[in-house]
């Protein structure tokens, strides 16, 4: 399985090495502005080796990924603490447009996996001008949103988060909707849960919402929750394994790319799922959908 990673900087750089010691690839290869970042990532990873499932690990060009099963697209300006992520928008289009044909012209039957942000207006803006069919362009989308999610329930309502059933779906932005609907604890019902309390419920949500930008005040960007994230959809992809993730695809009865439970394979987002939500989550879905659709009329100049 060959994976090519363009954009090596700490996000590109996580994913590839989590990527490896996951054994999801044993063929990488990392392009960045930079040859001199993506050679001294390479190494870096190479020399992790003697601990980690074999693999080849390289600094290439946009040629050298050629034959790519999946092209993950990290490159771009990361945002700030206080910056709304559709801010980046201009700073980013041309580039991830650019990368998105180059990489379909040297891998024309590869996954294409964004996230580089914003997010959702990206994947569009990749599957625009990559004519590649929906299911094979993917963004991570509220993947990253939902482990934020499921480990903050975790450690509200003392579960383990991987047997907490809980979704946000929508934007990956400040209008992304966790959903509250339906959450449960390995089939137990949360409202069940010993020590629930819907107070520390409402809390929760907000701090999802607001949690990328805490840490990125914090520590200056987030790192290892988005390469987490993503190799969760590399796993599905590369494992074949019709994993159920909330990743980023075009909805054509939506005319957006946003965020919904989807069965993941190897041939990509094959199916969105129907999530039981209420009529105040469908709503602020709405919402969420509207605010993508302002920005991706923004892309036209890319297109
Ligand atoms: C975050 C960035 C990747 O949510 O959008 O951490």
């Amino acid at each position: 399985m060959k994976i090519s990673v363009v954009g090596c900087g700490k996000v590109g750089s996580a994913v590839a090495y989590t990527a490896l010691l996951k054994g999801l690839t044993d063929d990488i290869v990392l392009v960045d502005a930079s040859c001199d970042k993506a050679r001294g990532e390479a190494l870096d990873i190479l020399q992790c080796r003697a601990f980690a499932p074999q693999a080849k690990v390289r600094q290439g060009e946009m040629p050298d990924t050629a034959g790519s099963d999946i092209v993950i697209i990290t490159a771009g300006i990361p945002r700030k603490a206080d910056e709304p992520r559709v801010l980046l928008l201009s700073r980013n289009a041309a580039l991830i447009g650019d990368i998105a044909r180059k990489a379909v012209q040297y891998s024309p039957n590869c996954i294409l996996f964004m996230i580089t942000n914003p997010l959702d207006v990206m994947t569009q803006l990749a599957f625009k001008v990559s004519g590649l069919p929906r299911e094979r362009v993917i963004g991570m989308g509220t993947v990253l949103d939902t482990s934020r999610y499921r480990s903050c329930l975790a450690r509200d309502f003392g579960a383990d988060a991987r047997d907490i059933d809980a979704y946000v779906i929508g934007e990956h932005g400040e209008t992304m909707v966790p959903v509250t609907t339906g959450i449960n604890v390995r089939g137990i019902p949360l409202e069940q849960w010993p020590g629930f309390c819907p107070e520390t419920l409402e809390r929760t949500v907000k701090e999802v919402i607001a949690a990328s930008g805490q840490v990125i005040a914090l520590k200056g960007g987030t790192v290892f929750a988005p390469a987490a994230s993503a190799c969760a959809v590399l796993e599905a992809l590369v494992r074949d394994s019709n994993a159920v993730l909330p990743v980023c695809t075009f909805q054509e009865d939506l005319g957006v790319c946003v965020s919904l439970p989807t069965i993941v394979n190897r041939a990509g987002a094959k199916q969105v799922l129907s999530l039981p939500i209420s009529a105040d989550e469908a709503s602020r879905f709405a919402k969420s959908v509207d605010n993508i659709r302002t920005y991706v009329n923004d892309l036209a100049e890319y297109l």
